[in-house]
Protein backbone atom coordinates (compact mmCIF):
# COMPACT_ATOMS: atom_id res chain seq x y z
CA UNK A 1 0.00 0.00 0.00
CA UNK A 2 1.06 3.09 -0.81
CA UNK A 3 1.30 5.85 1.91
CA UNK A 4 0.74 9.72 0.62
CA UNK A 5 3.12 12.19 2.05
CA UNK A 6 2.74 15.63 2.50
CA UNK A 7 4.38 18.28 1.12
CA UNK A 8 2.99 20.90 3.71
CA UNK A 9 4.53 19.05 6.85
CA UNK A 10 8.56 20.73 7.31
CA UNK A 11 10.34 18.01 7.58
CA UNK A 12 13.81 19.42 9.12
CA UNK A 13 11.93 22.01 10.91
CA UNK A 14 14.36 23.54 13.50
CA UNK A 15 12.22 24.72 16.29
CA UNK A 16 8.49 24.90 16.74
CA UNK A 17 6.95 28.14 18.61
CA UNK A 18 4.61 26.17 21.68
CA UNK A 19 1.60 27.89 22.65
CA UNK A 20 0.54 28.79 25.76
CA UNK A 21 -1.71 27.08 27.29
CA UNK A 22 -5.32 28.80 28.00
CA UNK A 23 -4.02 31.83 26.04
CA UNK A 24 -6.01 31.62 22.64
CA UNK A 25 -9.26 33.26 23.63
CA UNK A 26 -10.85 31.68 20.17
CA UNK A 27 -10.22 28.21 21.26
CA UNK A 28 -12.38 28.73 24.83
CA UNK A 29 -14.74 25.37 24.94
CA UNK A 30 -17.95 26.25 26.51
CA UNK A 31 -18.47 25.20 30.30
CA UNK A 32 -21.20 22.76 30.72
CA UNK A 33 -22.15 23.54 34.38
CA UNK A 34 -20.91 25.88 36.92
CA UNK A 35 -18.74 22.98 38.14
CA UNK A 36 -17.04 22.58 34.84
CA UNK A 37 -16.44 26.56 34.82
CA UNK A 38 -14.38 26.24 38.28
CA UNK A 39 -12.14 23.11 37.43
CA UNK A 40 -11.13 25.42 34.29
CA UNK A 41 -10.81 28.12 36.40
CA UNK A 42 -8.45 26.60 38.78
CA UNK A 43 -6.18 25.09 35.63
CA UNK A 44 -6.22 28.45 34.09
CA UNK A 45 -5.17 30.12 37.28
CA UNK A 46 -2.68 27.50 38.53
CA UNK A 47 -0.41 29.63 35.90
CA UNK A 48 1.15 32.86 37.36
CA UNK A 49 0.17 34.42 33.96
CA UNK A 50 -3.27 34.75 33.28
CA UNK A 51 -4.80 36.17 29.81
CA UNK A 52 -7.79 38.43 30.64
CA UNK A 53 -9.49 37.75 27.34
CA UNK A 54 -9.36 34.44 27.57
CA UNK A 55 -11.11 34.20 31.19
CA UNK A 56 -13.77 36.66 29.98
CA UNK A 57 -14.74 34.22 27.32
CA UNK A 58 -14.57 31.12 29.30
CA UNK A 59 -17.31 33.04 31.91
CA UNK A 60 -19.17 34.59 28.77
CA UNK A 61 -19.81 31.08 27.59
CA UNK A 62 -21.09 29.40 30.65
CA UNK A 63 -25.21 29.27 30.19
CA UNK A 64 -26.44 30.24 33.99
CA UNK A 65 -28.42 27.80 34.92
CA UNK A 66 -30.05 28.27 38.28
CA UNK A 67 -29.65 25.20 39.50
CA UNK A 68 -25.91 25.27 39.28
CA UNK A 69 -25.57 28.97 41.53
CA UNK A 70 -29.22 28.75 43.65
CA UNK A 71 -27.49 27.45 46.66
CA UNK A 72 -24.97 30.60 46.45
CA UNK A 73 -28.28 32.81 45.89
CA UNK A 74 -28.52 34.67 49.40
CA UNK A 75 -30.81 37.98 49.67
CA UNK A 76 -30.56 40.07 52.02
CA UNK A 77 -33.64 42.31 52.21
CA UNK A 78 -31.55 45.54 52.88
CA UNK A 79 -28.39 45.44 50.64
CA UNK A 80 -26.23 43.14 48.02
CA UNK A 81 -24.64 40.06 50.04
CA UNK A 82 -21.04 38.64 48.87
CA UNK A 83 -21.59 34.53 48.65
CA UNK A 84 -18.16 33.10 48.45
CA UNK A 85 -18.00 29.82 46.19
CA UNK A 86 -14.62 29.03 45.98
CA UNK A 87 -11.04 29.91 46.71
CA UNK A 88 -9.16 29.47 43.82
CA UNK A 89 -6.11 27.65 45.71
CA UNK A 90 -5.34 30.94 47.33
CA UNK A 91 -5.10 32.12 43.69
CA UNK A 92 -9.09 33.95 43.54
CA UNK A 93 -12.26 33.87 44.78
CA UNK A 94 -15.23 33.19 43.29
CA UNK A 95 -18.57 34.54 44.44
CA UNK A 96 -21.95 35.23 43.91
CA UNK A 97 -23.22 38.55 43.99
CA UNK A 98 -26.90 39.20 44.90
CA UNK A 99 -28.41 42.41 44.06
CA UNK A 100 -32.02 43.06 45.40
CA UNK A 101 -34.66 45.45 43.34
CA UNK A 102 -32.47 48.52 43.04
CA UNK A 103 -29.29 47.62 45.28
CA UNK A 104 -26.22 49.34 44.38
CA UNK A 105 -22.52 49.35 45.31
CA UNK A 106 -20.63 52.38 46.56
CA UNK A 107 -17.99 53.57 44.16
CA UNK A 108 -14.72 51.35 44.66
CA UNK A 109 -11.61 50.04 43.72
CA UNK A 110 -10.40 46.49 43.53
CA UNK A 111 -6.90 46.22 45.44
CA UNK A 112 -4.87 45.55 42.16
CA UNK A 113 -6.94 42.44 41.53
CA UNK A 114 -8.38 42.03 38.22
CA UNK A 115 -12.04 42.08 38.08
CA UNK A 116 -14.15 39.55 35.89
CA UNK A 117 -18.18 40.08 36.68
CA UNK A 118 -20.70 37.85 34.94
CA UNK A 119 -24.61 38.14 34.97
CA UNK A 120 -26.57 34.90 36.22
CA UNK A 121 -29.56 36.74 36.29
CA UNK A 122 -31.56 39.89 35.72
CA UNK A 123 -29.36 42.77 34.33
CA UNK A 124 -26.44 45.34 35.89
CA UNK A 125 -25.55 48.74 35.36
CA UNK A 126 -21.98 49.68 36.12
CA UNK A 127 -20.72 53.30 35.70
CA UNK A 128 -16.67 53.63 35.29
CA UNK A 129 -15.53 56.45 36.80
CA UNK A 130 -11.47 58.20 36.55
CA UNK A 131 -9.64 57.71 39.96
CA UNK A 132 -9.80 61.11 41.46
CA UNK A 133 -6.93 63.42 41.09
CA UNK A 134 -5.17 65.73 43.81
CA UNK A 135 -6.77 68.75 42.07
CA UNK A 136 -10.14 67.43 41.85
CA UNK A 137 -10.35 66.67 45.53
CA UNK A 138 -13.57 68.01 47.42
CA UNK A 139 -15.59 68.10 44.11
CA UNK A 140 -17.88 65.53 43.02
CA UNK A 141 -17.38 62.66 40.68
CA UNK A 142 -19.16 61.89 37.18
CA UNK A 143 -19.21 58.85 35.35
CA UNK A 144 -17.03 58.68 32.01
CA UNK A 145 -18.53 55.72 30.57
CA UNK A 146 -21.99 53.83 31.96
CA UNK A 147 -22.75 50.08 30.70
CA UNK A 148 -25.70 47.48 31.41
CA UNK A 149 -24.63 44.39 31.14
CA UNK A 150 -27.75 41.32 30.29
CA UNK A 151 -27.42 38.14 31.61
CA UNK A 152 -24.40 35.67 30.31
CA UNK A 153 -22.99 38.62 29.53
CA UNK A 154 -19.48 39.31 31.88
CA UNK A 155 -17.34 42.64 32.38
CA UNK A 156 -14.01 43.02 33.33
CA UNK A 157 -12.38 46.00 35.62
CA UNK A 158 -8.95 46.58 37.03
CA UNK A 159 -7.72 49.71 38.88
CA UNK A 160 -5.60 50.32 35.88
CA UNK A 161 -9.33 50.90 34.13
CA UNK A 162 -10.58 53.06 36.76
CA UNK A 163 -13.19 52.67 39.66
CA UNK A 164 -16.66 51.42 39.36
CA UNK A 165 -19.76 51.18 40.59
CA UNK A 166 -22.48 48.50 39.94
CA UNK A 167 -26.06 48.44 40.77
CA UNK A 168 -29.14 46.26 39.89
CA UNK A 169 -31.32 49.14 37.79
CA UNK A 170 -34.04 47.38 37.53
CA UNK A 171 -37.11 48.16 40.45
CA UNK A 172 -38.75 44.90 40.03
CA UNK A 173 -36.53 41.97 39.59
CA UNK A 174 -33.64 40.97 41.16
CA UNK A 175 -30.10 40.21 39.88
CA UNK A 176 -27.30 37.82 40.66
CA UNK A 177 -23.73 38.01 39.26
CA UNK A 178 -20.71 35.75 39.34
CA UNK A 179 -17.40 37.66 40.34
CA UNK A 180 -14.11 36.33 40.14
CA UNK A 181 -11.27 38.25 42.09
CA UNK A 182 -7.36 37.54 41.65
CA UNK A 183 -5.76 37.93 43.54
CA UNK A 184 -8.24 37.89 45.98
CA UNK A 185 -8.31 40.87 48.61
CA UNK A 186 -10.65 41.89 51.88
CA UNK A 187 -9.99 45.50 51.55
CA UNK A 188 -10.76 47.66 49.12
CA UNK A 189 -11.34 51.34 48.93
CA UNK A 190 -15.03 53.13 48.78
CA UNK A 191 -14.76 56.75 47.36
CA UNK A 192 -17.64 59.27 48.47
CA UNK A 193 -19.54 60.55 44.64
CA UNK A 194 -19.92 63.97 46.13
CA UNK A 195 -16.32 64.60 47.45
CA UNK A 196 -13.75 61.92 45.80
CA UNK A 197 -12.86 60.90 49.54
CA UNK A 198 -12.03 57.49 50.30
CA UNK A 199 -12.32 55.36 52.95
CA UNK A 200 -10.37 51.79 53.18
CA UNK A 201 -13.16 48.91 53.81
CA UNK A 202 -13.22 45.34 54.56
CA UNK A 203 -14.96 43.35 52.23
CA UNK A 204 -17.04 40.40 53.96
CA UNK A 205 -19.44 37.27 52.84
CA UNK A 206 -22.33 36.99 53.85
CA UNK A 207 -22.11 33.23 53.02
CA UNK A 208 -19.34 30.85 52.12
CA UNK A 209 -19.56 27.57 50.68
CA UNK A 210 -23.46 27.98 50.62
CA UNK A 211 -23.51 28.46 54.70
CA UNK A 212 -24.30 31.81 56.36
CA UNK A 213 -20.91 33.22 57.55
CA UNK A 214 -21.07 33.00 61.31
CA UNK A 215 -21.02 37.13 62.53
CA UNK A 216 -17.68 38.94 62.55
CA UNK A 217 -15.96 36.41 60.75
CA UNK A 218 -15.42 37.69 57.40
CA UNK A 219 -11.81 36.61 56.22
CA UNK A 220 -11.15 33.67 54.03
CA UNK A 221 -8.83 30.64 56.11
CA UNK A 222 -6.44 28.43 54.99
CA UNK A 223 -8.85 25.85 56.80
CA UNK A 224 -11.91 26.60 55.54
CA UNK A 225 -10.80 26.32 51.69
CA UNK A 226 -9.71 23.12 52.71
CA UNK A 227 -13.04 21.55 53.97
CA UNK A 228 -14.54 22.77 51.27
CA UNK A 229 -12.30 21.44 48.50
CA UNK A 230 -12.67 18.12 50.29
CA UNK A 231 -16.50 18.75 50.26
FE1 LIG B 1 -16.27 46.01 41.57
Amino acid sequence: MEIESSNNIPMECGFHEVEEPYSDHTKVVRPKSLEELIQELHKIFDSDKVNVDYVKRLMTLYISNRKDWKKYAKFDPHRYTRNLVDAGNGKFNLMVLCWGEANGSSIHSHANAHCFMKVLDGSIREELYDWPSEDSTGTSMSPRQKNTYEKNRCAYISDEIGLHRVENPSHSDKAVTLHLYSPPFDECESFDQRTGHKNTVKVTFWSKFGKRTPYGVCATTKEERKNAENN
